[in-house]
């Protein structure tokens, strides 16, 4: 039975919400976080923090790193120490630090497109190269699914590449890399001896009972040269209170890593640490249905582009609450991104801002009460019958 009632939200208008205000009057189905509350004891442990009213500066959580070390070897069996965790005001931050603390600059930084915008700036910012290796599309003229190709990624190396970003799951094609793949990418960095980072923040929205599988789980080999990163932030929709972490085992890596974000990235606020512990340790029954309810918006989007927006092909996301819509085909005048915003009223990602490959496509949040979902498909449907 569900307990929870996603089909409510609360009103998010007018609450600074960078979803809600950007884009005015239109439908936000746009930046990745859900339009549902936080679980209960997430709310409870909040408000009795802040009740305590002193809110000084935090020291580190041993019982959210406990925590984290437990929940790594319950679900993934990967034997995590405590001063393997290091602690994240972001994710985001984390995929800067890790340019940074890896290779000099004007090396070079592989990511697989299109990808979450923050992977292509990151290596830029600092002083790195972008290099990038397009994803394999698929499609059997209604669903959308991407693969890699191995020799792709490997053109796309040189002497200069040291580090390779993964996203897995992957934003925004919606893959759960499946283990076969897994040792590919890990094959790859072993044979170009590549650091790899693994951004692995939306690990725990794999839908239809999947199991998420952590890259460096795969063998000792791959667990020496990679740095994970992991969040409650999108999980358990607390990205507004900026807790997050990054486990990496190899002491000479996490030495660069902690050197690199030394003096420069301030400690994770209190409160985001009061969330992230509660929503650990108590957020698993909310996690539960939640997926149900993505699963069912998953497949509702899924049918209803396939039905109802003529031209339009959309991805089956096996993880995250992202789905991806190929708008080539469909013959809209111009950036569909624009075009949806304009003649639908609907606010969407552009998928032009996520590299080679994105251009023509966008993304669609289906995190929100379904009842939002069909009004926003409904007026997408509007607008290409329309045109
Ligand atoms: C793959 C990926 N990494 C990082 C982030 C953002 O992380 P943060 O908000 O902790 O900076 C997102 C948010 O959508 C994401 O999809």
């Amino acid at each position: 039975m569900m307990h929870h009632n996603f089909d409510q939200s609360p009103c998010r208008q007018g609450t600074d919400s960078l979803k809600w205000q950007r884009y005015g009057d239109a439908l936000p189905l746009w930046v990745a976080d859900m339009d549902f509350p936080t679980p209960e004891p997430v709310l409870t442990a909040l408000r009795e923090r802040v009740a305590h009213g002193v809110f000084g500066y935090g020291a580190l959580p041993e019982a959210l790193t406990e925590t984290l070390c437990a929940r790594m070897a319950d679900l993934y069996q990967w034997m995590v120490t405590p001063e393997q965790i290091v602690y994240l005001p972001g994710l985001v931050c984390g995929l800067n630090v890790v340019c940074r603390a890896v290779g000099e600059p004007g090396d070079e930084v592989l990511v697989q497109t299109p990808v979450y915008p923050p992977f292509l700036a990151a290596p830029g910012n600092q002083e790195r190269q972008l290099v990038t290796a397009e994803l394999t599309l698929e499609t059997d003229g209604k669903r959308l699914y991407y693969t890699f190709d191995d020799t792709v990624l490997a053109a796309a190396i040189s002497a200069h590449t040291r580090l390779f970003i993964v996203c897995h799951p992957h934003n925004p094609v919606g893959r759960a890399f499946n283990n076969e793949e897994l040792i590919r990418l890990a094959t790859l960095c072993e044979r170009h001896d590549l650091t790899v980072c693994s951004d692995e923040i939306h690990c725990d929205l794999l839908l239809d009972g999947r199991r998420h599988t952590p890259l460096a789980t795969l063998s000792p080999e791959i667990a020496r040269r990679c740095i994970t990163l992991m969040a409650p932030s999108k999980t358990f929709n607390i990205p507004g209170l900026g807790a997050s972490f990054a486990i990496i085992q190899n002491p000479q890596l996490r030495q660069c890593f902690k050197q690199a974000l030394r003096g420069i990235v301030p400690d994770v606020n209190i409160l985001g640490l009061t969330a992230a512990l509660a929503a650990y340790q108590h957020g698993g029954d909310w996690l539960r249905e939640l997926l149900l309810y993505l699963t069912a918006n998953r497949d509702y989007l899924a049918d209803t582009v396939i039905r109802a927006l003529p031209g339009i092909q959309a991805t089956v996301p096996e993880a995250t609450y992202l789905a991806w819509l190929n708008c080539r085909d469909a013959g809209i005048p111009g950036n569909p991104q624009h075009f949806f915003l304009e003649q639908a009223g609907v606010a969407l990602n552009d998928g032009a801002t996520f590299g080679p490959g994105g251009e023509g496509f966008v993304r669609v949040n289906f995190a929100c009460p379904r009842a939002r979902l069909a009004e926003g498909l409904e007026r997408m449907r509007g607008a290409l019958l329309k045109r």
